[in-house]
């Protein structure tokens, strides 16, 4: 292909700068003979994706890079990476890009579940996981968040998040090959792969940092590094900590190298540094190599991180989302059966941009975690009390409409009371001692609780107190069990049930952390494994139970109501177009105190949700079915839905109702 052919193929040649433009012509002339093995339909195909998602790679790009005076080799040595992705991609997943490219929505679809697992913890290896497909399918997975995957340091290593090597599988439970064989198995199943890509950090033992150590210029250039604190100190100023108790401060001093470098978590996890477009085209071709082995969806971890600014908290900057948005903007190019999905516990409004808006709308990421929808259900079920939780979620800023929220209860981390206080004050809460309560009740210092688990990171400064526990042990399955208390383990399995369908329902992705559908408690052992002794957040990261997953098609058992509850969920999702991510949940303020209600609104008809947050019965006017269009609601979850001839629909102790009519 000539550079004029390329330019003026330029999908929106007309609105895109003359500089994107001409970049655009340097890149394609720079190709050379890259994709001269290719069939010329494969260059083709090539060619106009690069074409139609160049002004995408450019604008984000350029605000980060563009002063730079190797940015044109460098924007040329990244499309030439891409194309060398390109033709060294198998066959397979370029025919699933295809797919894709005819099926945007993939993702979206009301048929897709997450199932988050530790490899190690659920199958011991990854060619152990084959064993488990069919358990996989029963849950009804389409996706499978496989944790711990690529090569992570010896001893301590945040559970998987300190890298030493992107490209390599780590040894403790497989091969390359083993995640290849792997990824292709479960496509062929129709369930889809997500690994890690810790994008903000890799481990002091990683290569580069090998390097860096040893006073090599080059990959000094990759870290935040400084000769003394005057730099670091000024940073500190307006920085936070993330791990206050095991790793205060963001810096660490490395002897071997005489600086300071950047270390927002842990010590031997190096930041990286991004502002150096080395380490752009580093990351570009690890990403390149994975999903060349199959895998279909990257998490992108720690991403608020990635951009440092003196006189800030260094995160949500917005060269981030300009990364972000070419980092999508490379997988669109060269692996376009790729999605991102951003993992940044930010507030509402930043984390909205993880998706894209304004001049970014929509092509940021794919998937962002709703780290809110968890919170606040954690939040309503221990006040008995939906206010505040219809006033956050009410309060969300609008979503473009080609992402999907990945909605969950329960993941391996700890839960954070990202409550803002203007929402609890609004809510007629004090903000302070709401959070502080929930911290109570959540790690046994409140007596009536339900709830076992413990504290993560106490800050004495704020009196910040983040929560470790199982999703069974936080819903009070734990305690009503040892307790013998037959009512008490009916509740927390409607509890339970409660959130799997709170997930299920409000659209998005609905990620089951793995052993919540048969109710795994806490792991009381956690501290046993001195690698793991540091980190309580394993309290809440047990091995997979087999014998009592056994017991899950036994419907008398505590495991069995579980998991029979979740698969009935999971098929009511599916047969709910409603529930296609594309859509808005609208969330209702009807003035209930206990019930958190929102609407889908679907051409086909419209989508009521209700989740009653009590162990009482409440009643609900109809009207407010009405208002929505329901007029002789169906609950697709149960069938008729309890209506009572004074107009209510009734909803038992942790009742949940998908009503369409
Ligand atoms: C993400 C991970 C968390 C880890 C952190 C630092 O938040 O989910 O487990 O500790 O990044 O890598």
């Amino acid at each position: 292909m000539t550079p004029e052919r390329g330019r003026d193929r330029l999908s929106g040649a007309r609105t895109a700068s003359p500089e994107a433009r001409a970049h655009h012509a340097r890149v394609v002339a720079a190709l050379g003979d890259t994709l001269a093995t290719l069939p010329v339909t494969e260059r083709h195909l090539f060619e106009a994706r690069l074409a139609r998602r160049f002004e995408d790679l450019f604008d984000g790009l350029e605000p980060v890079y563009g002063q730079r005076p190797d940015f044109a080799g460098f924007l040329e040595r990244l499309v030439t990476t891409l194309a060398r992705g390109w033709v060294v991609r198998p066959d397979a997943s370029k025919a699933l890009d295809m797919e894709r490219d005819l099926a945007p929505d993939w993702f979206q679809h009301e048929s897709m579940l997450g199932y988050v697992f530790y490899v190690e913890r659920f199958a011991g290896s990854l060619a152990g996981v084959h064993e488990h497909f069919d358990y996989l399918d029963e849950i009804g997975a389409t996706y499978v968040h496989l944790m711990k995957v690529m090569h992570a340091r010896d001893g301590e290593n945040d559970g998987g998040y300190a890298i030493v090597d992107y490209r390599s599988v780590d040894p403790s439970i497989g091969s390359d090959a083993d995640l290849e064989r792997l990824c292709t198995a479960l496509r062929e199943r129709g369930t889809s792969v997500c690994v890690d890509l810790v994008l903000n950090h890799c481990a002091r033992e990683h290569p580069w940092a090998e390097a860096a150590r040893d006073g090599d210029a080059h990959y000094l250039d990759y870290f935040h590094t400084f000769t003394d604190r005057t730099r670091p100190d000024a940073y500190e100023r307006t920085l936070p900590e993330v791990f206050p108790d095991f790793a205060p401060g963001n810096f660490t001093h490395d002897e071997r190298m005489g600086r300071w470098v950047w270390t927002t978590f842990n010590t031997w996890q190096w930041d990286l540094n991004w502002s150096n477009p080395e380490v752009f085209l580093e990351i570009v071709e690890v990403m390149l190599a994975l999903a060349n082995l199959g895998v279909e969806v990257f998490r992108l971890d720690a991403v608020a991180f990635m951009w440092k600014r003196v006189g800030t908290d260094s995160q949500n900057q917005e060269e981030v989302y300009d990364l972000l948005q070419a980092l999508r903007a490379c997988s669109r190019i060269a692996t376009p059966a790729v999605v991102h999905k951003a993992e940044a516990i930010v507030s509402p409004d930043d984390l909205i941009r993880y998706f894209g808006i304004g001049r970014r709308h929509g092509k940021v990421s794919n998937v962002a975690y709703h780290n809110s929808l968890m919170v606040q259900f954690w939040s309503a079920l221990a006040s008995r009390d939906t206010r505040l939780m219809t006033r956050a979620l009410g309060e969300f800023p609008k979503t473009p409409n080609n992402i999907a929220w990945g909605t969950y209860i329960r993941c391996h981390d700890d839960i954070g009371w990202a409550i803002a206080d203007d929402d609890a004050t609004a809510a007629g809460l004090d903000p302070f001692a709401h959070r502080s309560f929930l911290s109570d009740y959540y790690t046994g210092n409140f007596a009536a609780s339900f709830a076992r688990g413990g504290v993560f990171q106490h800050n004495p400064a704020t009196d910040d107190r983040r929560v470790n526990g199982t999703f069974a042990s936080l819903a009070g399955l734990e305690l009503a069990r040892e307790s013998g208390d037959g009512q008490a383990v009916d509740l927390a399995i409607e509890r339970i049930l409660l959130g799997h369908a709170l997930i299920a329902g409000f659209g998005g992705i609905p990620l089951i952390y793995m052993g919540d559908e048969i109710g795994l408690a806490n792991d009381p052992s956690w501290a046993d494994d001195p690698e793991h002794a540091s980190d309580s957040r394993w309290l809440h990261r047990p091995a997979m139970d087999w014998a009592a997953a056994a017991r899950r098609n036994d419907p008398s058992s505590i495991e069995g109501r579980l998991f029979a509850g979740l698969v009935h969920i999971v098929r009511a999702r599916r047969a709910t177009p409603q529930l296609h991510a594309a859509h808005d949940t609208a969330v209702l303020d009807t003035g209930h105190p206990h019930v958190f209600a929102h609407a889908r609104r679907h051409p086909l008809g419209p989508f009521v949700a209700l989740y009653n947050l009590t162990e009482g019965a409440q009643w609900l006017r109809r009207d407010v079915l009405r208002a929505e269009r329901i007029e002789q609601p169906l609950d697709r979850l149960g069938g008729g839905p309890r209506l009572t001839a004074d107009d209510h629909v009734e909803l038992p102790p942790y009742g949940r109702v998908w009503l369409t009519g």
